[in-house]
């Protein structure tokens, strides 16, 4: 048995109480299901800023009562102290996934993203501490590799910020590690790579590249590529990043602790290659898409060109073993597109 599976089994015979932050979005609600799954305790907050009633409805009718009733939702703003002082109070672990996402959204209104993952990061630091939580897991971000062109990226070599998404995601690095060696807490970091699963948002200016793509194609809409279609990433399916999350907040191994770590696949896709295989996917239930083409217009500002994650820090001291590659990822979540998409 991997580490993993013997922390899920672990979780079932001894249940813990778990906050997720931002538990009405696309992450914190993978996380919601998953761990009620397992019969866990779950307080959610969110504001709605970006997340969904219709994700938590969705998770409802995919447990049981049960379970249901093992979650209690607060409704309510992480820049708010008093609101973090509650949703903290009794919690073994805390998985903080709520900020404003995109960096072209940082360009627009550097302050309004400020605000959330800054200042309310440091409100959710400070009220953890005071209530002498466990472990916070927070969701850092592989924007904070900025302009260094090493590949594939390790942990400790960074380079400067390209947006201001990028600069709040690398400061709730920097005030963790403070917290951690002034006040004690235990954090770990999760640089998230391109996620992608279920209830990822596809709507509006800011939507990630995959949900987005796809909603176009199943609507016969036009499909851009910033740049020349090789600008690659490396795209992480929901099911690593919620597998990342349970070794993080049930570590027991002190180098473990205090860390950040790459959460992805260490794998690489360009844009015109993903398009290609969400097209051949999808040609399946839409046949019109034989031949389809993306239209190529210029690169988007504040983005990089190349990521790939090395995630040899995590094997190690997590053992974090990926679940799913890119391809077995689309294979997984493709009905979820079909039908809500
Ligand atoms: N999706 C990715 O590829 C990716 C990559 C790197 C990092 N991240 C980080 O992972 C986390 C989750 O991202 P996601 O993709 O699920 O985004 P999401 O927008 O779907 O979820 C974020 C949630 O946080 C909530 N929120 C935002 N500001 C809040 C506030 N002030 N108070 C309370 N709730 C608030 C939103 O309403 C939303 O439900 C974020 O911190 C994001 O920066 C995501």
């Amino acid at each position: 048995m991997n580490r993993y599976e013997s922390v899920c089994r672990q979780l079932q015979s001894n249940p813990k109480i778990w906050l997720i932050t931002g538990v009405a979005g696309f992450i914190g609600s993978n996380l919601l299901e998953y761990l009620l799954r397992l019969d866990q305790t779950i307080v959610g907050l969110d504001n709605f800023s970006t997340g969904k009633r219709s994700n938590l409805d969705e998770v409802r009718n995919l447990i049981s009562e049960e379970q249901w009733k093992r979650f209690r939702f607060v409704e309510g703003d992480i820049c708010e102290l008093a609101t973090c002082r509650d949703v903290c109070a009794g919690v073994d672990y805390i998985l903080h996934e709520a900020a404003l996402g995109s960096v072209p959204r940082s360009i627009a209104d550097p302050i309004l993203s400020n605000e959330s993952n800054v200042s309310g990061f440091l409100h959710m630091l400070v009220a953890a501490r005071d209530a002498k939580i466990t472990r916070f897991v927070y969701a850092a971000s592989s924007s904070t590799y900025g302009d260094h062109p090493g590949l594939p990226k390790h942990e400790d070599t960074i380079g400067k910020p390209l947006s201001p998404y990028a600069v709040t995601k690398y400061v709730n690095e920097l005030y963790a590690d403070v917290f951690a060696r002034t006040y004690g807490i235990e954090t770990i970091g999760l640089r998230y790579f391109n996620v992608f699963g279920p209830r990822q948002d596809p709507e509006g200016a800011y939507a990630a590249v995959i949900p987005c793509w796809i909603r176009a194609l199943i609507k016969g809409e036009t499909v851009n590529i910033n740049g020349s279609g090789e600008t690659s990433r490396d795209f992480c399916f929901v099911q690593n990043v919620i597998q990342m999350n349970l070794l993080a907040a049930t570590t027991t191994e002190p180098t473990a602790v205090n860390q950040i770590y790459n959460t992805a696949v260490n794998a690489r896709t360009s844009l015109n290659e993903l398009f290609a295989m969400l097209r051949d996917r999808l040609i399946q239930h839409y046949p019109r898409l034989e031949g389809c083409e993306p239209i190529y217009r210029d690169f988007r500002k504040g983005d990089v060109l190349h990521s790939q994650a090395d995630i040899s820090k995590a094997a190690a001291l997590l053992g974090y073993i990926p679940s799913h590659t890119i391809d077995t990822g689309l294979d997984a979540a493709l009905s979820w597109y079909v039908k809500n998409l």
